[in-house]
């Protein structure tokens, strides 16, 4: 059985991060409010009342960072960029002293030999767009056109590659449907426009990107379903939801159509949203890559519930992580062959953009991450055996940081931080990582 080491030549190896889960500096430098800023001060939203207004200080301790992906070898680190530092308020007018901190970190990261691969968006909306609407508001997409744009233009020349959105479905199911992330609304399956929307301004950008001879791709949450028993009620219950959580983030960009929401009771309009020629701007441009964000396979239910077409149900008999989420490494190579079926030729490379998993050290080393990469890799190899495209791995993730509604309190990192001192202790899971990319880089030089 082929494992990691027999990943292909030129394989890119790095780890990800996000804007919000790690810069701090949330008022310095002119940056604007976030709807992150404005839903963690909220009472009982987050776990402990954590917020992301120091998280790892990254924003002054970048050169510290940069060193320790130096240390691993990395070939590429994927960040993102806060639109509210950009522009304070989502629109007009560019913030020079926010664009420069993006201007530093790019070049310290060609300094150390590590191509930046930015994200446009990681959830940090400009509170001042929210405030108009949000992701619910169709001006949105065409704001984010326009920010990614005066980015694209500052930092182009020296980076090649682009993602514009990181999870629409997460965002728009944790943020806008159920309320458990920002900006904290509870829209249930009216929460769709923001989906459409999202797709737009991907789009959109997508378009802009391509147009200055930039590469874009498009990082999805993907999760292979899988119903609960082999009677036709749970397979109707997990095909409504592999549409939702799945095809309805990459159908509309690799086919230029939604796939059937008839089952979630969604009008193919998704509520007005649709306008006549969107679905072409969201196809038309063409993804260069797709990025798979993936933690773990959802086991579906038919619904108890009737307010659901669906349930979720737990994975039994595996381990679980720190988070509770199942571990199921082969999951990757399933999903991976499954996505070959459903786009053919429309499916573009892949690369894995986060996999990782949070560990509880207060009662275990750091031993269940090393094993949760290794599996992973080695499931990914597999899928590569079969004839998946695939370019690179970053995993989720090189610090541990704000984790959301769960605060600090879910560990992803290959480097600990002391969140009091700001001290960072590689784990060992860093030094594993660090052996594996060496190991793997002089067999393939052989
Ligand atoms: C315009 C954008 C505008 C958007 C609002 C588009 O047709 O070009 O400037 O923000 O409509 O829906
Ligand atoms: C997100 C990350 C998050 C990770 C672990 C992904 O859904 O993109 O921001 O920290 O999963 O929950």
């Amino acid at each position: 059985m082929p494992d990691r080491y027999d990943l292909p030549a030129g394989f890119r190896w790095g780890a990800a991060t996000a804007a919000y889960q790690i810069e701090g500096a949330v008022e310095e430098d002119g940056r604007g409010p976030s709807v992150w800023d404005t839903f963690t001060v909220r009472p009982g939203v987050i776990r402990d009342g954590h917020t992301g207004a120091v998280a790892c200080d990254h924003y002054h301790r970048y050169p510290e960072d940069i060193a320790l992906m130096k240390g691993l070898g990395l070939d590429g680190y994927r960040f993102s960029i806060a639109w509210p530092r950009v522009q304070p308020t989502g629109a007009g007018a560019v913030n020079p002293a926010g664009l420069a901190f993006y201007d530093r970190l790019v070049d310290a990261l060609l300094e150390a030999g590590i191509t930046p691969l930015p994200t446009l968006f990681h959830w940090d909306l400009p509170q001042a767009l929210e405030d108009r609407g949000g992701w619910l508001d169709r001006d949105t997409a065409y704001r984010f056109a326009e920010y990614a744009t005066v980015t694209a233009d500052r930092l182009g020349d020296r980076v090649p590659t682009w993602i514009t959105l990181n999870e629409p479905f997460v965002h728009t199911v944790f943020g806008y449907a159920m309320g458990i992330h920002a900006p904290g609304r509870t829209l249930m399956f009216e929460a769709l426009p923001a989906a459409h929307h999202q797709l737009l301004a991907h789009g959109l950008a997508a378009s802009l990107l391509h147009e200055r001879g930039l590469e874009v791709m498009l990082s999805n949450n993907l999760t292979p379903v899988e119903p609960a028993t082999p009677s036709p009620a749970d397979a109707t219950a997990a095909a409504a939801y592999d549409a939702l959580h799945n095809r309805l983030f990459t159908d509309p960009v690799l086919l230029g159509r939604y796939p059937d929401l008839a089952a979630l009771g969604v009008p193919d309009d998704i509520f007005g949203a649709v306008r006549p020629g969107d679905l072409d701007l969201i196809h038309s441009p063409g993804l260069d890559g797709l990025g798979l964000n993936y933690y773990n396979p959802t086991r579906i239910a038919a619904p108890t519930d009737p307010g659901l077409p669906f349930d979720l149900v737990d994975i039994p008999d595996v381990p679980h992580t720190a988070f509770g989420w199942p571990v199921v490494p082969d999951g990757l190579r399933r999903l991976l062959l499954g996505l070959r079926d459903t786009y053919g030729t429309a499916l573009p490379p892949v690369t894995v953009t986060e996999n990782g998993c949070s560990v509880d050290e207060t009662t275990t080393p750091d031993q269940p991450r090393i094993d949760f990469l290794a599996a992973h890799l080695d499931a990914l190899a597999q899928a590569v055996a079969e004839g998946i495209d695939v370019h690179g791995y970053y995993t989720w993730s090189l610090l541990d940081n704000f984790e959301w509604a769960e605060g600090y309190h879910q560990r992803f990192g290959l480097v600990h931080v002391d969140f009091a001192t700001q001290k960072r202790n590689p784990r060992a899971s860093y030094a594993w990582y660090r052996d594996l990319i060496a190991a793997h880089r002089s067999r393939c030089a052989k």
